[in-house]
């Protein structure tokens, strides 16, 4: 992968969804009809791609700006105060005549969540030239899977065009990615269940082994990244043997949010003109500190507690 050309516009441009989400604690999963008592239960600011703006934006050095759509709502407010808290643009942000996406979270008491999505206002985002223009003059564009399908195909081949680095967090994971969708991904993010699947839907078969799968990968997009949690994550790039990356030991509190600090983390670091590697295990480092703490958005660590995380290979307790 080339490095991130220098741009007049936003170094990091995020394509995505900007939700609330109502967290419940619960001390198990209810069974189908079976009603459980939360513990506790709060609001958060949330949405893959307002969380991974907040996490672009709090990793340093990463002007970052979100594309996306709310409601004419006070959640529009929670997540934009969220937003603009942390330095990110939301001028491209519309305001749709639907409401804000909301998030259903559930979350045991090992940290453990099960998620339901309401896409609201993110279901009617679509591109305007201003927005193609944003993602031409940025560096790295990274895009999710809660918006609609073509917009981020339309995102991918205009950054493709502009010669920006396209990352795609394929979540929330389906079972496929669409080829020509995968032809404009620079870096494609993704659990360990969907890379076996693309693998045995273009191969027919998944190797068991992580760095093998990943190299199986390679022949559909140049970069791969796959992320395992609280083990960490593996990443793979051409012409390099794949290389493991711990995750620094956590009591995990809240996986909410974990995975969006991870891909904020990396497109700004690859902004900035870091090594895929070198991002990885930036992205890592956040990933752990979020997985601590409770909530998707308030989770997300700031620059100077991710280079101590990096320093100490420990996580620093919240300020
Ligand atoms: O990745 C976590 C996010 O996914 C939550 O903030 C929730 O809104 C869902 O979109």
């Amino acid at each position: 992968m080339a490095q991130a050309a220098p741009k007049e516009g936003f170094k990091v441009v995020v394509v995505g969804s900007a939700n609330v989400d109502l967290e419940v604690q619960v001390p198990r999963w209810p069974d189908p009809g079976e009603s459980v008592v939360a513990t506790a239960s709060a609001r958060f600011p949330g949405g893959k791609g307002a969380n991974q703006a907040v996490a672009a934006a709090k990793a340093g050095g990463a002007s970052t700006a979100l594309i996306g759509a709310w409601g004419p709502d006070a959640d529009a407010t929670l997540v934009k105060e969220l937003l603009e808290d942390a330095g990110v643009d939301t001028a491209s942000v519309r305001t749709v005549d639907c409401p804000t996406g909301m998030a259903i979270v559930m979350v045991d008491p090992a940290g453990a969540n099960v998620v339901t999505v309401v896409t609201g206002a993110n279901s009617r985002l679509e591109l305007t030239e201003a927005d193609l223009e944003r993602i031409a003059n940025s560096r790295v564009v990274l895009a999710q899977l809660e918006i609609p399908l073509p917009v981020v195909a339309q995102a991918a081949a205009a950054a493709q065009a502009a010669d920006a680095i396209f990352v795609l967090n394929a979540a929330p994971a389906g079972e496929s990615l669409p080829t020509e969708l995968l032809k404009n991904v620079d870096v494609l993010v993704l659990s360990q269940r969907l890379a076996r699947n693309l693998a045995k839907q273009h191969f027919g078969m998944y190797p068991s082994d992580d760095a093998s799968l990943l190299r199986v990968l390679q022949n559909l997009v140049p970069s791969v990244v796959m992320t395992k949690g609280w083990k960490g994550s593996v990443v793979a790039q051409a012409g390099q043997d794949a290389e493991v990356v711990h995750a620094l030991p956590v009591e995990p509190v809240d996986h909410t949010g974990a995975g969006d600090t991870f891909n904020g983390v990396l497109a700004a670091r690859l902004a900035d003109g870091a090594a895929l590697g070198e991002a990885t295990r930036a992205a890592t480092a956040a990933a752990s500190i979020s997985l601590g703490r409770p909530g998707a958005g308030p989770s997300i660590p700031t620059a100077r507690e991710v280079a101590v995380a990096l320093a100490t290979g420990q996580v620093p307790p919240a300020a």
